[in-house]
């Protein structure tokens, strides 16, 4: 057995704040005492980490990441072995990525391939959404399958992206049936998808083919639309109901609205549309496709409604929806055609610490960095105190975070394997210093200590903010 002791750092969960020390043996946290304390001073290990006035904090949850996705011929830029590494240089020690079905396979095809492509790559912990693409009696009964063994408790659907991964209303309401009465949650990709390529096509024929062009003709109100729309469905099915990447301001408003009904809804932003845009979309020399994703970056009002809905608990979560693709050679696809720019940003590794500036800015306070970022991620989709605080009994991934430090976000240093950062030359306060990964150390002042294969498969629970 090996112990490790971090001593005299300020230990910060959803729930509490405490100067504290921390005693982990092996992979597990097995006990916190207040530092100067006569049990933490009866403490003895082989290691010991000096954390005095640093933060000590869970691990990262990014419940929201697409590693290796194939999109719009090319496949985002990250592998499970780069991106995971990345995610834990940002204090994120454990990701949900999406294994997604193809039409007329099994979801079972779906969730081998990507166990494949995961298995012994992954410097941290992982686990699986499913992408359900086409919604038919076999797929149906996969849902209560899944859900049962806890290979993958969650499943997205998409009322966007119409030919790929679209569902109509009917299967929407038919799968949504089937987690009312198994437990699964739905995951809605909440855009009109049939209007929105009604008004791509007019766009193209008028000659607007620049990026900016991609956030004009997915227009808030068909979010706003396919939102309430997937809301009154789950109230149909009696099924609860997760809406992803949130970004316009009347969007929120649904979640708000079914929320003060007492629904079973919740709602995920991204830093995206906390800290970016559509004056990024507008950036010239087609610069702005580095900013192109679905839902797209909006005016820069959406920003003060998002961090609102934050601090209110209308959102609860925060992602990255994680899927990076190369300015050269893969957002250039869409040279001449904004359709064609595959959607995604970059942004595993930059989460914790653009939270982390909300802090220091006083939009929201440490504990609700910890909460949307680890702790309600991890109850969201069954992780939760395995994953998401720090507790005894609790896995030791625990980061030490540096409050103080600065650093310039920048392409030049970020260790995604992207050749932009969506965030370039931001400065913000704060760093991660040393990031434990179930005990073992992988990450410590600057130096990679983690492999790829350390990182194993969680199987997950149901969502636990349902009775
Ligand atoms: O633009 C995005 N979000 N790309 C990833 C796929 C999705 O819809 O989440
Ligand atoms: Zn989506
Ligand atoms: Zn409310
Ligand atoms: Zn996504």
């Amino acid at each position: 057995m090996t112990r490790t002791l971090i001593t005299g750092g300020l230990v910060i969960t959803a729930a509490e704040e405490l100067t504290a020390d921390v005693l982990i043996e092996d992979q597990r946290i097995v006990a916190l005492a207040s530092t100067g304390s006569e049990v933490a001073a009866g403490w003895r290990a082989e290691r010991v980490i000096d954390a005095s006035g640093k933060y000590v904090i869970p691990g990262g949850v990014d419940a929201h990441t697409h590693m290796e996705l194939p999109f719009g011929g090319t496949k985002a830029s990250d592998s499970f072995e780069t991106g995971t590494r990345a995610a834990a240089w940002g204090g994120t020690t454990t990701i949900v990525d999406f294994a997604v079905q193809q039409v007329g396979d099994s979801l079972r095809a779906g969730l081998d391939s990507w166990h494949a492509k995961a298995e012994g790559n992954c410097a941290i912990d992982y686990a699986f959404h499913t992408i359900v693409s086409d919604v038919t009696d076999e797929v149906l009964k996969e849902l209560d399958l899944l859900t049962e063994s806890g290979e993958s408790t969650s499943f997205k659907l998409f009322m966007a992206y119409p030919g790929v991964f679209y569902s109509d209303d009917g299967k929407i309401l038919r799968a949504m049936q089937r987690c009312a009465g198994n437990g699964g949650l739905i995951m809605m990709h909440a855009e009109n998808g049939i209007a929105i390529d009604v008004l791509v096509a007019q766009a193209l024929a008028a000659g607007h083919t620049d990026p900016r062009y991609h956030g004009e003709v997915r227009r808030e109100l068909l979010e706003a639309e396919a939102t309430h729309r997937a809301i009154k469905l789950a109230q149909v099915a009696g099924a609860p109901l997760y809406v992803v990447h949130v970004s316009a301001a009347s969007a929120l408003a649904e979640l708000a609205t079914a929320r003060d009904q007492g629904l079973p809804v919740f709602g995920e932003t991204c830093p995206q549309y906390l800290f970016l845009s559509t004056d990024n979309l507008a950036e010239p020399d087609f610069e702005g496709a580095k900013y192109v994703c679905s839902t797209p970056l909006r005016p820069r009002e959406h920003q003060a409604e998002l961090w609102k809905g934050l601090r209110t608990d209308d959102l609860q979560v925060v992602s990255t929806d994680h899927c990076p693709f190369c300015f050269v050679g893969q957002k250039e696809l869409g040279r001449g055609d904004f359709s064609k720019i595959p959607n995604g940003l970059p942004g595993v590794e930059n989460r914790m610490d653009l939270l982390h500036q909300a802090v220091v800015e006083g939009r929201i306070s440490r504990r609700r960095w910890i909460e949307i970022a680890c702790a309600a991620p991890a109850r969201m989709f069954g992780l939760y105190p395995r994953k998401g605080t720090i507790a005894p009994g609790a896995d030791a991934d625990v980061v030490i975070y540096d409050p103080t430090a600065s650093q310039t976000l920048s392409a030049a240093t970020h260790h995604m394997n992207v050749d932009y950062s969506a965030y370039e030359g931001r400065q913000v306060t704060g760093r991660v210093q040393t990031v434990l990964s179930r005990g073992t150390t992988v990450l410590q002042d600057g130096r990679w200590l983690g492999r790829a294969g350390h990182g194993g498969f969680l199987r997950r629970g149901t969502c636990q903010y349902l009775g």
